[in-house]
């Protein structure tokens, strides 16, 4: 017998961070923010299915966690109570494929959380969008971004979100260094040169567009701490500037460096040359709030799935 189980496809889209300032600790322990988010066109996609069985996830990617500390896992588990289900998620198959770097500060894993929270939502019989905001805040500092995307303020811990006027389209080229930095790793270094009194003046970059937000001055208050410990993110930032980028910064709390771009073919250019010392390059471009809704959309399809 074949029977239609529901199965809903979801892009993931990465973002950038076009300013970051640390305000101060908190007596949490996190970091009181002030940031500027950007959706990029670069995308996961993911697949979340009903399949009777315990709840799994699965990728081709190797290095991607498959148990419950992938925050798709944490996602579903929050969801799930908060729907008022007992006992652990079940009965659902979520398959990454995997295309944002990880350990970048691209928010490719809170991106995945946030999509995969907009397909459970459909496929557990629906959900308020307040409730995914609420579950999103709770799971990661990132995730409530990504159930909006475009151009948006960050307060907070960074999950308190504002929309903000689209950047016009630009052009972005990401350099993915041959080293990753943990989330947690570059706060700590942030601590640890404060504590040692070390403080850069920061340099802000004018972005020459009509576009009226002064809050996005491509500063990145993670940056000199990452640049100590890994002076190759200055040299990507210092290459992509000389390359003609209209600005560039290291994206959130690293590593990936970007550089935002007026025209494709500018941008494609520097590729090739700053793909060198293991490092890779991926040429992708920004998207508007309305064109991050209309792409991150959970789509139904329709599967075969036999039974016996
Ligand atoms: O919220 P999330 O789990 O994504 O944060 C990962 C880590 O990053 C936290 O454990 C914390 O060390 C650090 N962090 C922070 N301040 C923030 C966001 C994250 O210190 N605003």
């Amino acid at each position: 017998m074949t029977a239609k189980l529901p199965r809903f496809v979801v892009r993931a889209h990465a973002k950038v961070n076009l300013d970051l300032r640390v305000l101060g600790t908190r007596a949490d322990g996190y970091h009181e923010l002030r940031t500027v988010f950007q959706s990029i066109e670069l995308h996961d996609t993911l697949v979340c299915s009903e399949r009777p069985g315990p709840f799994t996830i699965k990728s081709r990617t190797a290095t991607i966690p498959l148990d419950r500390s992938n925050l798709v896992w944490k996602a579903a588990a929050v969801l799930w109570k908060a729907l008022g289900r007992a006992g652990d998620p079940c009965d659902t198959l979520v398959s990454i494929e995997k295309m944002i770097p990880m350990e970048a500060g691209l928010g490719g894993g809170s991106s995945d959380a946030a999509a995969s929270l907009m397909a459970f939502a459909r496929l557990w019989g629906g959900a308020p969008v307040t409730l995914l905001r609420e579950v999103a805040a709770g799971v990661g500092s990132d995730i409530p971004f990504f159930l909006s995307g475009g151009t948006a303020l960050g307060l907070g811990r960074g999950e308190e979100i504002y929309p903000l006027v689209d950047l016009p389209v630009h052009w972005v080229v990401i350099v993915q260094p041959a080293f990753g930095v943990s989330t947690a790793e570059a706060y700590n270094w942030y601590d640890e040169d404060r504590t040692a009194g070390l403080k850069e003046p920061r340099e802000p970059q004018v972005l020459p567009v009509p576009w009226p937000s002064r809050a996005a001055q491509m500063v990145n208050d993670l940056e000199p701490p990452v640049v100590r410990r890994h002076p190759e993110i200055a040299e990507i930032k210092a290459a992509l500037k000389e390359g003609g980028a209209v600005a560039s910064s290291m994206s959130g709390s690293g590593s990936a460096v970007f550089g935002l771009f007026r025209t494709r073919p500018s941008a494609a250019r520097m590729l090739r040359p700053l793909a060198r010392g293991g490092a890779r390059t991926h040429l992708t471009r920004t998207l508007t709030r309305a064109e991050y809704e209309r792409r991150s959309r959970a789509v139904a399809k329709r599967a075969q799935a036999r039974l016996h």
